[in-house]
């Protein structure tokens, strides 16, 4: 078999590494280490971002690649360009330098009907002076930007987006920070690596990734992207890398521009190559005989929309042979050999009814725009939502405007755009209300958003935080949905979330719609979720303002129990590093209110259980030590060894991969560096808290 170095040194990772200290290293042993470290790196960036399929864990992989830049820090001279660390770190850029495209990216001709796409199969034919079946290459067709990518001797120098085809701009830096584009071509012994080659492919933002990156944004205050194309194409074409690097950008190459040294005869055979040197390829390209393949993987993949992570419009019909494709050749600016056969659009245009204002679980009042309605991507819809006030007055969406409305994978619907060529002059401007449409409190505005100050007294933030309660994450009360929760509320039987637990037969039975046996079935559920199995799930269902899934995971670890947190003080909980001080403030604020303690007392009292975290090794998973001064109680080597054993790692040296420097009696010159650097510092009598020692 044909293995990588990468590959072959994968196979050895079982094997416990001991390094040598990098002080004590030769340049020759530094150089070859170096570069070992850097494509065994680089292969597991492929295994993992490519390949989706990793074969060491985070941690393993964290370890080589703070190894690698503790040598590259040491030794300079040897860090090349397709270094894993080059990935990060180039300086802001000015402006965007311009690159001319040898071969012209060229856009597709659009299909939106089976008459055009047999229509296009017959033109095909004609030209080509057959009546046989094509042989066409179908693959999804990704709304994302176009770029290129160019690989000299196999290393990538330079990147560019696809402008208008013939000159785009060097966004060189930002495309190294996408971790699915290699930096070097995987070097296989039966691959040639060409002197030049030219990829081209669709950088695009998975829709979890766009989801999160708007929420961020709106927490901000900061304007949304319309849809994950925009937020893509603004991530890449951002002038630091380093916002680049944080946006989760990712890659489909479809075809080559200027390739020099290898032939290839179809467009099956190109793609195959590109996967093979390491390039992410889509993995639902197929190859299909006759134009009826292309319509039937046409309603395959419409079908799959949804369930895929990133945004699809259409598919790409392709023919296969490339001696066909050059006879085809180009007209004006499209391909005669290539088709875009479109999906039915995610947006449409339709009117602003009217403007209510929803109530959230924290309060929050979200403007949603009843629509006139109408059918997007195959589903009918009647509202929008419209985020915040600040949103609405940058789109200047008024009540009765004509907008563009949109869907993005499963994200709510939401009004884009206004159409203000379409305005009469009767519309209606919309402002948040001062009294919550729910319960008549007041609302006050922090940031860009509105909320109501009625807390649980408000029958809407009531219901949503019952909603939460008994979510399938959270208590996982089954069959207690939003209707009844709605019931139970307008009825009074329900005034907080633990009278969830006191609810009785007989008075579910005097509701409407319910009988003997519903009402039996949701006792019994209500009965079972009284245990809990973990107390993260506990303290997510609580529903505390920002403590989501993974943060209540955090908090269940390092405070074993519900008492336990709701004895942490704001320090505690702000030396845990995920933790920031508005939610630290949150979370203290939530149990020190009167009410909340009273509501967590009755589920005690009938009966829920609240499940004790036994401390786990590995507490101190990837957290990294410094220790300077003397400790009283411990030797330094007990210190380290308590760290390791908890899944931690010591430095020797202050760096900002370092998360604590723990401080013993006369501290050193670590101390005042660490002071510098404004890192954390804890006392010994701190740091024995953080490992449970007192
Ligand atoms: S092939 C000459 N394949 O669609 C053929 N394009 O309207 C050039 N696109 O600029 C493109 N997925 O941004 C091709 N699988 C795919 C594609 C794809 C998305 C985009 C690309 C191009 C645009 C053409």
């Amino acid at each position: 078999m044909d293995l990588t170095s990468g590959e072959l040194c994968a196979k050895k990772l079982d094997m416990q590494r001991s390094w040598k200290d990098i002080k004590r290293l030769t340049e020759d042993e530094a150089r070859e280490e170096i570069e070992k470290l850097g494509e065994e790196i680089n292969y597991h960036n492929y295994r993992y971002y490519v390949l989706q399929s990793p074969v060491i864990s985070d941690a393993e992989y964290d370890r080589l690649f703070r190894r690698l830049q503790a040598l590259e820090e040491h030794f300079p001279q040897f860090v090349t360009p397709d270094s894993p660390t080059q990935r990060i770190g180039a300086r802001p850029l000015e402006e965007f330098g311009v690159v001319k495209h040898t071969v012209p990216m060229l856009s597709l001709n659009n299909a939106f009907t089976e008459e055009e796409v047999v229509e296009f199969d017959r033109r095909v034919k004609k030209l080509l002076g057959t009546t046989g079946d094509i042989e066409y290459a179908v693959e999804p067709k990704i709304d994302g930007l176009a770029v290129e990518l160019i690989y000299v001797d196999g290393l990538f120098v330079q990147g560019a987006t696809r402008g208008d085809g013939y000159t785009g701009e060097d966004v060189t830096q930002n495309l190294k920070t996408i971790r699915s584009i290699p930096l070097k071509l995987l070097s296989r012994k039966k691959l040639p690596i060409p002197r030049k080659l030219e990829v081209r492919g669709e950088v695009y933002l998975a829709i979890e990734g766009f989801k999160r990156l708007n929420k961020e944004r709106e927490k901000r205050g900061e304007p949304l992207f319309a849809n994950p194309r925009n937020a893509a194409s603004g991530s890449l074409r951002q002038l630091d890398p380093r916002i680049t690097a944080s946006r989760p950008l990712d890659i489909f190459c479809y075809g080559v521009g200027v390739v020099e040294g290898i032939e290839f005869r179809t467009h099956m055979e190109t793609l195959a190559y590109l996967k093979d040197v390491g390039l992410k390829v889509n993995p639902m390209v197929e190859l299909v005989k006759g134009i009826e393949g292309a319509m039937e993987y046409h309603r395959r993949l419409e079908h799959m929309r949804e369930e895929l992570d990133y945004e699809v419009d259409g598919i790409v019909i392709k023919v296969n042979s490339l001696s066909q494709q050059e006879t085809l050749g180009v007209l004006s600016r499209s391909p005669r050999w290539a088709l875009a056969y479109k999906f039915a659009p995610k947006e449409e245009t339709t009117i602003v009814k009217d403007i209510k204002v929803g109530v959230g679980r924290t309060g929050a009042l979200t403007p949603v725009a009843v629509l006139e309605p109408v059918e997007v991507g195959g589903v009918t819809i009647e509202r929008a939502t419209l985020h915040n006030q600040d949103e609405i007055d940058r789109k200047d969406v008024r009540i009765g405007d004509a907008v563009v409305v949109a869907r993005a994978g499963d994200v709510i619907p939401e009004v884009v755009s206004v159409i203000k060529d379409r305005r009469t002059g009767g519309e209606k401007r919309f402002t948040m209300p001062d009294r919550c449409p729910e319960c008549g409190s007041r609302v006050e505005r922090d940031g860009a958003i509105h909320y109501c100050t009625g807390g649980l007294t408000c029958p809407a933030q009531l219901k949503e935080t019952i909603r939460h309660f008994a979510g399938k994450r959270a208590m996982d009360i089954e069959g207690l949905g939003g209707k009844h929760i709605d019931q139970f509320v307008n009825a009074g039987l329900i005034k907080d979330v633990a009278d969830t637990y006191y609810l009785k037969k007989e008075d579910i039975l005097k509701l409407e719609r319910w009988a003997e046996k519903s009402a039996e079935n949701l006792l019994r559920a209500i009965e079972k979720s009284k245990e809990p199995p973990e107390l993260s799930r506990l303290i997510f269902a609580l529903g505390i303002k920002g403590v989501g899934e993974h943060l209540a995971d955090v908090l269940a670890e390092r405070f074993s129990s519900l008492e336990n947190l709701m004895n942490a003080t704001y320090d505690e909980l702000t030396e845990i590093p995920e933790i920031g001080p508005e939610t630290a403030r949150n979370i203290v604020s939530f149990f020190g209110e009167e009410h909340n303690r009273r509501v967590i007392e009755k589920l005690r009292k009938v009966g829920v259980r609240f499940p004790q975290k036994r401390p786990e090794a590995g507490r101190l998973k990837d957290r990294v030590f410094v220790f300077t001064g003397t400790l009283e109680g411990l030797t330094r080597d007990e210190a380290k060894e308590l760290v390791e054993r908890e899944g931690g790692r010591c430095s020797d040296s202050v760096s900002k991969r370092v998360d604590f420097v723990v401080v013993g009696k006369e501290p050193g010159s670590k101390y005042e560096k660490a002071k510098k650097l404004g890192m954390k510092m804890l006392s010994e009598k701190e740091f024995k808290k953080m490992l449970g020692l007192e």
